[in-house]
């Protein structure tokens, strides 16, 4: 891994995602594997692998990957920086079959600064609740990192809009190729808070691609003269999404 990981480096980035459970791959077949795979979450090998990583090269890291924590699993993803462990994320929204092996996750949509910029983590289905992106970008996030396995063939176009609507930089960093029947969607994207595609990367081949952003293009909210994208927001309509039930939203 670290072989990959410097590749980035020598590219000269400051801040580097990779994919959703980079540490095992996505599709399990049995509680035992999940079991012999899982890692503990800062003090497991690869979170340290990552820590290590990152205080050499001086970079920031948001990573998938599987925890133990106990007797419970968790779709993960950790922060590192050149301080050290930052954060984890245990993933919210479960897809499919990960509602067999994990648990829902319980950590809160948290805003980080690392290498001097704000970033906030949603991991792959995450993205199918505008909710996620939308509470990041209110607490101040100018880069949503992004681990993703992907599966459905939506999320990198969905993306556009969700970037312009929230005026924020997102980077999705996706698995290509096939495991156990499963075929990843590829097309690792970076894309900037006017919904430009900045980076793309195929649909099939491993890559890394480094660009240079300005993240503080993400602070302004102003949309025209007479629109500002937080102040024109109708809070006192919005209770609804709130309620748990369809029912309540009529
Ligand atoms: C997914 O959430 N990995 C599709």
């Amino acid at each position: 891994m670290v072989e990959f990981l410097r590749s980035g480096v020598k590219l000269g980035a400051e801040l580097l995602v990779l994919p959703e459970l980079c540490n095992t791959g996505y599709k399990f077949e049995s509680a035992d594997e999940l079991e012999r795979l899982a890692e503990e979450i800062p003090n497991g090998e690869t979170t340290e692998e990552l820590i290590n990583f990152a205080e050499d090269a001086c970079i920031s890291v948001i990573a998938g990957v599987c925890e133990r924590d106990g007797n419970r699993y968790f779709n993960s993803a950790v922060l590192v920086g050149p301080e050290g462990f930052i954060a984890r994320y245990r993933k919210a929204h479960l897809f499919d079959e990960e509602n067999i092996w994990f648990s829902k996750g319980d950590t809160p949509f948290q805003v980080y600064e690392t290498s001097g910029v704000k970033v906030g983590i949603m991991i792959c289905f995450d993205w199918f609740f505008p909710e996620v992106i939308r509470i990041l970008a209110l607490k101040g996030a100018q880069i949503i990192c992004h681990p993703a396995n992907l599966i459905l063939p939506y999320c990198q176009t969905a993306l556009l809009g969700a970037a312009v609507q929230n005026r924020v930089f997102i980077i999705t960093a996706n698995r290509v190729g096939f495991e156990r029947g499963i075929e990843f969607t590829g097309m690792s994207q970076i894309v900037n808070p006017m919904m430009e595609v900045i980076a793309r990367s195929g649909r099939s081949e491993e890559e890394v691609k480094v660009v240079d952003i300005e993240p503080s293009l993400a602070d302004s909210k102003r949309i025209t003269r007479y629109n500002d994208l937080w102040s024109d927001r109708r809070v006192d309509l919005y209770h609804p999404i709130l309620e748990r039930s369809c029912e309540a939203q009529k």
